[in-house]
């Protein structure tokens, strides 16, 4: 163990060596079954054998050139993603708070250019965007903005789920550009929002000339059990974040972006040296494509209902627990207590999971997971929640 990292993470005294699948080794050999993908990141699982190909393939060809040139993945990674959702235009970046920056400076930019000189961003309680200056502003959460203060300006906060709400803010502020949401919110707890409401949320956006911009750093990429959350509510956003499972553990992030938002960026706007590189461009290309051949939302969908109807079962006698609740397999189970031991409890019996938000117990595992393996999730988590809560 060294002493010369920054002291910024509390990890786990656990070293993985390998994965396969929904399955990881640490360096004991001790086998775990991953329910979280390193945060909704290996959706595809780890050690998939056409992304290992690829990435092989184009290490062994062409790293990087920077944007000064083409890059061939680039283009076709943006016509897949863009076609797949609806979309225009992309920029490609490194990560989900990266992306957020890039829709940040989209709105302000897309304001100023309507001769708004103050422009604002609604942005919603308990809302999680990253940990770059503008995104913790962004981000609904005194945790992670205390001690970093001086915050960036230009953010109003509204209530999540709350309509009434975003209407008054309409009525009342006329430097307002854009809303920046999550359809579900993640790190909250996979807090999900009343039907219609990304549909309300849109009718806001084109009776004032806002711009939608969706966040789907964690909910995207078939985690939801479509593609793009927001296609369960058949919304389509001016703008919409991505990362995560987009390059399925190679980093990627993308703000993609439709009609007048597309055009908003012209050269010199934005840039990033590593962003849209073709290792991940290629890597996210086939993880993309993958998606789409083989149905992957719909396996989501499918393992997702079985993986809540069992927990729902398991749990039915347990009085600490409040609710499962679930879209695809962005899962979440509450608890009346603070429940942050079971995340060692379950690394003990070989479970991975994470607990946010104190009390909720969320759930992230591949988007691959077999009926079989989604059965032993929910028995493995079971029988540790009754051990933490007798
Ligand atoms: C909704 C959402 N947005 C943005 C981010 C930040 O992404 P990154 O950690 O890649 O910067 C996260 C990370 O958890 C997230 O859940």
């Amino acid at each position: 163990m060294s002493d010369h990292l920054v002291n910024a993470y509390q990890s786990l005294p656990v070293t993985f060596t390998h994965g396969d699948g929904c399955y990881l080794w640490d360096s004991d050999g001790q086998q775990y079954l991953d329910a979280l993908c390193g945060i909704s990141v290996t959706s595809l699982g780890h050690n998939y054998p056409p992304l290992t190909a690829a990435i092989q393939d184009q290490a062994a060809t062409l790293l990087h050139t920077s944007n000064l040139y083409s890059i061939s993945w680039q283009h076709k990674l943006a016509d897949l993603l863009c076609t797949s959702a609806n979309m225009d235009r992309v920029f490609f970046a490194n990560s989900g708070a990266e992306a957020n920056e890039a829709a940040i400076k989209l709105a302000r930019l897309y304001g100023h250019q309507q001769g708004i000189k103050n422009p604002q961003i609604v942005v919603m309680q308990h809302a999680f965007h990253g940990r770059t200056m503008a995104t913790l502003s962004a981000t609904g959460s005194r945790k992670v903005q205390a001690g970093f203060e001086p915050l960036v300006s230009g953010f109003v906060r509204a209530p999540y789920n709350d309509i009434a709400a975003i209407e008054a803010i309409a009525e009342n502020n006329r430097n307002v550009v854009a809303i920046l949401v999550e359809p579900v919110q993640g790190e909250a707890g996979i807090v999900i929002p009343d039907s219609g409401y990304l549909g309300a949320l849109r009718r806001i956006c084109d009776q004032n000339n806002w711009l939608l911009m969706l966040d789907e750093v964690q909910t995207g990429m078939a985690r939801s059990g479509k593609m793009f959350a927001c296609q369960h509510e058949a919304v389509v956003p001016d703008v919409m974040t991505l990362a995560k499972a987009l390059g399925n553990g190679v980093p990627i992030g993308a703000c993609v972006s439709r009609g007048k938002a597309a055009e908003v960026f012209k050269p010199g706007n934005h840039g990033s040296t590593f962003g849209g590189n073709p290792l991940a461009c290629r890597a996210a290309y086939t993880v993309l494509a993958d998606m789409l051949e083989n149905h992957v939302a719909d396996n989501a969908a499918q393992r997702g209902e079985q993986l809540s109807l069992l927990l729902q079962q398991g749990l039915a006698d347990n009085k600490q627990v409040v609710e499962v609740r679930h879209l695809g397999l962005l899962i979440a189970i509450e608890m009346k207590i603070p429940c942050q031991p079971l995340v060692a409890l379950a690394l003990e019996r070989g479970l991975l999971i994470n607990v946010t938000a104190e009390r909720t117990i969320r759930l992230l595992p591949p988007l691959i997971l077999s009926e079989a393996q989604t059965a032993e999730v929910a028995s493995k988590l079971i029988s540790c929640i009754y051990q933490f809560t007798e």
